[in-house]
């Protein structure tokens, strides 16, 4: 069912629902840094309930605009390894370009402050295929039995941005995989997340999962995919998924802090370009109070332009059990 709010421009802003657990459209916003206060409100109200938000026809959109509406949200802030489109905070999702992001994640969940949004803007859209689905972390962890969220509850996993890359595109060029992969981790993070985080804005519990995780802390490797494997099939069920197919001009939106995500690999050789700008998160903490800690390096390096994702001020890191690495399995 459609909501509407009317903000003080006159226009009315259109809320509704495409999933029964996430997922809206937002109609009658035209985003740009001069978005007027009362609609930045209902956005940002739309995109806590609904985890993802999208907008139709934001063609007049560029990568200054992009930002400027960003900085409505929160503070841009750059990728900690990938160079940006523009100089500046867009980064570049390029199918020609490095590898596609068809594995389920959370946006750079390998450092402790993570972002809180992505905004992603469709320029370039394939003639088929090529479409984004996003899972809802709060439900899927909401609708798990109780002792299974008294268990997520107690687990804490490593992040890395360091993996397999050739594991995950067995049929990628071996030197466009190289190239990547020398860019993607040219600083290999490891971050310790609680599996559970209690949602800074909203209070709900959400999974802190997705293909960065290397392992869960203090298991074996196989008890620690087993229970992974598990987690991650409950974050993936239709019912707490939605799936939306591109136009161009249109602009989604979601709490990173509270979905993953999933980018399609079925457009062939068509292109596919998008930027996306992300705004600052801040440090997760579990159920039991215990914060996220960097593992290493000991600091979030400065990217080339401003100020890197995930380099919000940390609460004075508490001692975080070390594990010993394994060798990750396919993550992106
Ligand atoms: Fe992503």
């Amino acid at each position: 069912m459609a909501t509407a709010t009317r903000h003080t421009t006159g226009t009315e802003i259109t809320t509704t629902p495409v999933g029964g657990r996430i997922g809206a459209v937002i109609d009658g916003v035209r985003l740009g840094g001069d978005l007027d206060p009362a609609a930045v409100t209902a956005v940002r109200d739309a995109l806590l309930a609904h985890k993802v938000v999208f907008f139709r026809g934001q063609h007049h959109l560029d990568e200054e605009s992009h930002e400027a509406f960003a900085r409505l949200l929160g503070t841009p802030v750059a990728h900690p390894t990938v160079p940006s489109a523009d100089g500046r905070y867009a980064l570049g999702i390029d199918s020609h370009h490095g590898a596609r992001a068809n594995q389920w994640h959370t946006d750079v969940t390998f450092v402790p402050a993570y972002p809180a949004f992505s905004i992603l803007r469709a320029v370039t859209i394939p003639p088929y295929g090529g479409d984004t689905l996003w899972a809802n972390t709060a439900t899927a962890y909401a609708h798990l039995a109780e002792p299974l969220r008294a268990l997520a509850d107690s687990l804490r996993a490593v992040h890395s941005n360091d993996y397999d890359y050739a594991a995950l595109k067995p049929d990628a060029l071996p030197e466009a995989l190289a190239q990547y992969r020398e860019v993607f981790t040219s600083t290999r993070f490891r971050t310790e997340h609680p599996v559970v985080r209690v949602h800074p804005e909203t209070g709900e519990r959400t999974l802190l999962l997705g293909n960065f995780v290397q392992r869960l802390q203090g298991l074996t490797g196989r008890d620690s995919r087993a229970l992974l494997d598990l987690f991650q099939a409950h974050i993936e069920l239709p019912e707490n998924t939605v799936r939306w197919q591109w136009q161009p001009g249109d602009v989604a939106i979601w709490d990173n802090r509270a979905t993953q995500h999933y980018g399609v690999d079925d457009s062939g050789d068509h292109e596919r370009t998008l930027r996306r700008v992300t705004v600052d998160g801040d440090v997760p903490v579990g159920t039991d109070g215990r914060h996220s800690v960097l593992l290493s390096p000991e600091t979030v390096p400065a990217p080339s332009f401003g100020i890197p994702s995930g380099a919000s001020a940390a609460p004075e890191a508490e001692a975080a059990p070390e594990a010993e690495a394994e060798p990750a399995a396919a993550t992106a």
